[in-house]
């Protein structure tokens, strides 16, 4: 009896935290937080921290904390990046950064227990393989795991799907990325790429307990984010860890670096550190990260060699022959990817956040013949002459970004796109984003993309966390109906099949049906043969930067 009554007493103690979610996984149980959309598990370990011995390695699992109950009610800090606020929105980067950095984050339902099963969305964040964190406010999960933060007007209920969504931090720059040989104490390079897939091996032998479905999981990405994605269809390591992926803006036509040209990006770093030539990772092991990314910021700041992604990406994925064989533009040409659903789109304005980032003055023909020279040599006559811009204009940067728009953007991912039907893929879903929020401020310095269609601006939509300001009831509508496509593909991998169908059916592509599911403001339509001309262009001049 009194047993009983103690029992009792230190159940009712107990209960003034009962509605915080403890939940099993491999490595012990983790507290997560109940908000008023979802539960959420903020920074579970899914790797050992990749410090001393461990920089530079393959990441390695978590030792396990039990039967201590892990704390996953805060953030961690992101991984290191210097000036991320230099060329990024400020809502782009970490408040806080550290070498441990290798956590995730998970949003599911309220209502998730271990026998829901519920769809999983797993996200790749972007930022050029240097900057980002999972754990910004724009990539928070509360909305999309709870159906949708925007309830459009005069319906009551959340018009998406309910899934289970996890995003991860995977190292960055030269400590994710660094390229010094091929022995085992050399750094071999794509740690971040094998921290992602480590993240997705979590996924497989936890998610369950949170309310996921293993069988069901969608990874997707936005920029470095999709391009990951679709090096992780490529691969044959991540077999039966997605079944879907949906690629956001990937810039298609930037190829990585060979073995090569990543040796010699490694042999300027290797001098301003002052190593020596031999077991060069050693020396850089001893150096405090604010010293690497000093060095990274400097051999990217200059220069040397003439290929464009050297401007765009200096530092990340290298073709090294087992993480990552094949370029990706041939990979597609060639059938080297898993074929399985995917939907895949782009900004109608990508080149913009990087034209007017790099040039703060207008910039005139003379620049504008340079940058075309220098971004595709060989045939840069042929461009501006079939741009064929107005002459004597004060400024060319609009047109410089129409030109790296269609390149690197929407004709490179039409070719790829075009190439996935090829190799018999029925599932294929294609979209260009169309809307500049209407409510200006929420760039900040990147003030040239108010009222434009930046690179990224699909995020607020699908997220739901950006949406400066009062949206207006079409931007809502805009975002509910985004959310419903993403969610409803995870869970059924059809956009228009899930818990509701949206007003507007998105037909796949096909060759003879090149439909292209344009999302804008009042109402989302179709569009046929999207930049038909133009990327019919791209394909006969070729994508290579030779
Ligand atoms: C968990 O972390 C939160 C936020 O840092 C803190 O407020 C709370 O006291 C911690 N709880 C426990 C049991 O340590
Ligand atoms: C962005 O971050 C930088 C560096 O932390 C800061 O100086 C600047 O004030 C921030 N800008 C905005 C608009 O918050
Ligand atoms: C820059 O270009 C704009 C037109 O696009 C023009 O109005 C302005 O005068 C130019 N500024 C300079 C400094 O040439
Ligand atoms: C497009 O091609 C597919 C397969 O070849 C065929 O089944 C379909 O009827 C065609 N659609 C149209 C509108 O021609
Ligand atoms: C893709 O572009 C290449 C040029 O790089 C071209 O030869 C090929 O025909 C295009 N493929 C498709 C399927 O459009």
């Amino acid at each position: 009896m009194e047993l009983v009554f103690l029992i009792l007493v230190l159940t009712a103690v107990f209960s003034v935290n009962s509605t915080d979610p403890i939940v099993r996984t491999l490595y012990g149980d983790v507290r997560g937080v109940r908000t008023d959309k979802s539960l959420q598990f903020l920074g579970i370990p899914y790797a050992s921290p990749p410090t001393g011995v461990l920089r530079w390695t393959k990441p390695v699992v978590p030792s396990s904390w039990g039967p201590d109950v892990y704390n996953a009610t805060s953030h961690k800090p992101g991984c290191p990046q210097k000036y991320c606020t230099t060329y990024l929105p400020n809502a782009s980067c970490p408040l806080q950064m550290s070498e441990d950095c290798l956590y995730l984050n998970v949003w599911t339902p309220l209502d998730a227990t271990r026998t829901s099963g519920y769809p999983v969305m797993v996200f790749i964040h972007g930022g050029s393989f240097k900057w980002g964190s999972g754990s910004n406010f724009i990539y928070d999960g509360n909305n999309l795991a709870s159906g949708g933060e925007v309830v459009v007007v005069n319906m009551d209920y959340r018009l998406g799907g309910e899934v289970v969504v996890v995003n991860m931090d995977y190292r960055l720059g030269l400590l994710g990325f660094l390229y010094t040989g091929d022995a085992p104490t050399d750094a071999n390079g794509n740690y971040g790429i094998q921290d992602q897939r480590l993240a997705l091996q979590w996924v497989q032998q936890n998610i369950g307990n949170f309310g996921g479905n293993p069988t069901k999981v969608t990874l997707f990405g936005q920029s470095a984010g999709a391009q990951s994605t679709f090096i992780h269809l490529m691969s044959s390591k991540t077999n039966g860890l997605f079944r879907a992926v949906i690629m956001e803006s990937p810039p298609f036509a930037v190829p990585y670096r060979e073995k090569e040209e990543a040796l010699l990006l490694t042999e300027r770093v290797r001098k301003i550190l002052k190593c020596p030539e031999r077991d060069i990772a050693t020396c850089m092991r001893t150096k405090a990260v604010d010293e690497i990314n000093d060095a990274q910021e400097e051999i990217t700041l200059k220069v040397t060699a003439g290929k464009f992604n050297e401007y765009y990406e200096p530092i990340g994925p290298i073709i090294d022959g087992e993480e990552l064989t094949t370029q990706p533009m041939l990979a597609a040409s060639q059938g080297k990817f898993r074929n399985i659903p995917i939907i895949i789109g782009t900004t109608t304005e990508e080149a913009r956040l990087f034209v007017y980032g790099a040039w703060k003055k207008n910039l005139t023909r003379t620049e504008y013949e340079a940058a075309l020279a220098v971004v595709h040599p060989s045939h840069f006559e042929k461009i501006e002459e079939f741009y064929a811009p107005k002459p004597d204009l004060d400024d060319y940067r609009d047109d410089l970004c129409t030109v790296g728009t269609d390149f690197l953007f929407t004709c490179a991912n039409r070719n790829a796109t075009r190439n996935f039907l090829r190799s018999s893929n029925s599932h294929l879903y294609l979209y260009v984003f169309d809307h500049a929020t209407v409510v200006h401020g929420g760039w900040g310095k990147e003030w040239f993309c108010e009222g434009h269609v930046c690179h990224a601006a699909e995020l607020g939509y699908i997220f739901q966390n950006q949406l400066v300001g009062k949206p207006t009831s079409e931007e809502k509508q805009l975002a509910s109906s985004m959310l419903m496509y993403w969610t409803n593909f995870a869970y059924s991998l059809d956009p228009n099949k899930g818990r509701l169908s949206p007003a507007l059916t998105w037909p796949k592509y096909a060759m003879n049906v090149t439909s292209t599911m344009h999302f804008l403001t009042p109402k989302n339509n179709l569009l046929t043969n999207y930049r038909n001309g133009f990327c019919n262009f791209w394909d006969s001049v070729g994508y290579e930067q030779t």
